[in-house]
């Protein structure tokens, strides 16, 4: 396994944050959360490109799971850190699959992949007639592993299960999310119109509103 690398000049706890390990390796959040964090000044590397593996996810909360994430990426790189944790979470189900959406599939005995989630997930709901749902996406960073004090944001997206899918962009349960004001689902969107409005655009403002005001 290649040497984590360490990284000179992490900020100390109230220092400014010029540079943050974002613990995730998706290449599609890396553009997503870049651009925004850009403007403020702050650059963003993957903790991939600083040979950080995935943390575990163990954990019943969004919250729990994207600090310990931020922790994790924070602990090995000696940088701050940003971390997300996000899901779907339907009315009509109580919230599932909710944190465990990625393996929501996986846990009933099926397979890990979208596909079979989203088949799970029309299998849940057949005749049901509440298909009110959203994205709900927690967001957390850490100036350094032990910051007593993160910041935490958190963003909701609200839509409808539909009972068939529509629409070829985005991942996940998206081409059966679909948004009442767009009159579209979340795959029939650009994926810049999804990524302006969605459950992590809407947390990454407010941490960012979170982070100017600290300054
Ligand atoms: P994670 O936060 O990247 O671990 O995402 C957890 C899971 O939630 C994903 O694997 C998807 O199943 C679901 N999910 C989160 N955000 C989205 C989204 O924007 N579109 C579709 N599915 C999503």
């Amino acid at each position: 396994m290649n040497e984590v690398k360490q990284v000179n000049g992490a900020a100390a706890s109230g220092s400014p944050l010029k540079k943050v390990v974002l613990a995730s390796n998706n290449a599609g959040k890396l553009r997503e959360f870049a651009a925004l964090l850009g403007a403020a000044g702050i650059e963003l590397i993957a903790q991939g490109e600083l040979n950080v593996p995935e943390a575990e996810e163990p954990h019943p909360t969004f919250v729990e799971n994207a600090l310990a994430k931020a922790r994790h990426a924070a602990k090995l790189t000696g940088l701050p850190a940003l971390a997300d944790d996000s899901g779907l979470c339907v009315r009509a189900l109580g919230g599932a699959p909710g944190v465990y959406s990625a393996r929501y599939a996986q846990l009933a005995g099926g397979e890990k992949s979208d596909a079979a989630n989203n088949a799970h997930l029309m299998s849940a709901l057949r005749g049901e007639t509440d298909r009110r749902a959203y994205y709900f996406c927690v967001l957390a960073l850490v100036r350094h592993a032990d910051d007593p004090e993160p910041l935490i944001a958190e963003g909701r997206w609200h839509g409808e299960m539909l009972d068939a899918p529509r629409g070829t962009h985005g991942f996940g349960y998206d081409p059966y999310f679909f948004l009442p004001a767009l009159n579209a689902s979340a795959a029939e969107l650009d994926p810049a119109v999804k990524n302006a409005g969605s459950h992590r655009a809407i947390a990454l403002r407010q941490l960012l509103a979170r982070l100017t005001e600290e300054a």
